[in-house]
């Protein structure tokens, strides 16, 4: 059974891995509510209660269609965290009057997005919003006007960034009435830069646990003509015996697990067997050698 942790000190429990809805309606075969009510019950079934979804997702429609799904079994959506984000607004049909992809993270903009949400999803209240990029063209004190109010009027339960980078986390911060809760970033065997740029530093030090998103890099770890995923599938068959079997996959979860800011990897995947063979990772404890190891496949040269 996955875990549940904290997400912060005073933020909400979640599990140690999150499903992600980004793709959900991507696959002709997966895209019912039938099929996605199913990969929701596994997801109970294996201690995942933590959704990830967001306003843009399938241009706009995923929300809508989470909703629809939650609608066919009464008291499910409570049986989940629902972490959404607003905040990238793009061409697309609903908005024909729009011409230039851009981000809005006004207050005002805010408050209209997680009330859509709200409605789309056939909830009162989200878990956790985040904003889902940073908005250069947005002051903090803005952008926190719109959570603040939210938070206070109880329609979110907690607020996160996505994206943000240490300075813009730490104003954001500064400015918020109730700390934010995580910071959804992009973390993979494949795209290493929060153990680089400080990202998964600050989350550390502020007890904070980020939430990984593509941890496998959308796909592309099992892309036999990336010559880094090739590495890793070569280290990943050597280290399987030594973890109960576990594959490239697994392993590429449990990699970033084990960094001690706690990250928490959203699964992307649409396939059921997939789905169910994540929770495994959860269970490996890779022993220090081996987590370098597999950085040094990734990377194709030993440590500096
Ligand atoms: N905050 C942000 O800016 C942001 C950005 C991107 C994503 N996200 C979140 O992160 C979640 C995960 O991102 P992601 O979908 O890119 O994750 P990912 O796990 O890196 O990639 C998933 C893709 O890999 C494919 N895949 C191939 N082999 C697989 C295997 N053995 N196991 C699992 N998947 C395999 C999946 O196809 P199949 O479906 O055929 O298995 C799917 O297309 C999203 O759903 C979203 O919630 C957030």
């Amino acid at each position: 059974m996955i875990s549940r942790v904290s997400l912060c000190p005073h933020g909400p429990e979640v599990s140690r891995l999150v499903y992600g809805t980004w793709r959900v309606l991507d696959d002709t075969d997966t895209a019912t509510t039938e099929s996605l009510l199913k990969r929701l019950h596994t997801c109970l079934e294996l201690g995942i209660t933590t959704l990830d979804t967001a306003e843009i997702y399938g241009l706009y429609k995923v929300e809508e269609f989470l909703g629809q799904t939650f609608k066919k079994e009464p008291g499910l959506r409570e049986k989940f965290e629902i972490v959404t984000k607003c905040g990238i607004y793009v061409p697309c049909e609903f908005h024909p009057d729009r011409k230039v992809a851009h981000y809005n993270a006004t207050a005002a903009r805010i408050v209209k997005s997680a009330e859509k949400s709200l409605r789309l999803l056939g909830t009162d209240y989200l878990d956790v919003l985040l904003v889902h990029r940073p908005d250069w063209l947005t002051s903090a004190d803005e952008t926190a006007e719109g959570l603040n109010k939210l938070l206070k009027e109880g329609k979110i339960r907690h607020a996160g960034a996505s994206n943000y980078n240490v300075h813009q986390f730490d104003l954001l911060n500064s400015r918020m009435d109730q700390p934010l809760v995580t910071n959804q970033i992009e973390f993979s065997l494949l795209h290493m830069d929060p153990i680089y740029d400080g990202t998964a530093d600050q989350c550390q030090k502020l007890g904070v646990k980020p939430m990984a998103w593509s941890p496998l890099a959308k796909g592309a770890l099992m892309d036999s003509s990336n010559p880094a995923a090739v590495r890793l599938h070569v280290k990943a068959a050597e280290l399987s015996h030594k973890y109960g079997g576990a594959t490239l996959d697994q392993l590429a979860y449990a990699w970033i697990m084990a960094h001690p800011s706690h990250c928490l990897p959203i699964i992307g995947t649409n396939k059921l067997e997939r789905l169910l063979a994540t929770a495994k990772s959860a269970d490996i404890k890779l022993e220090r050698e081996d987590w370098y190891g597999l950085w040094e496949a990734a990377q194709g040269q030993s440590i500096p």
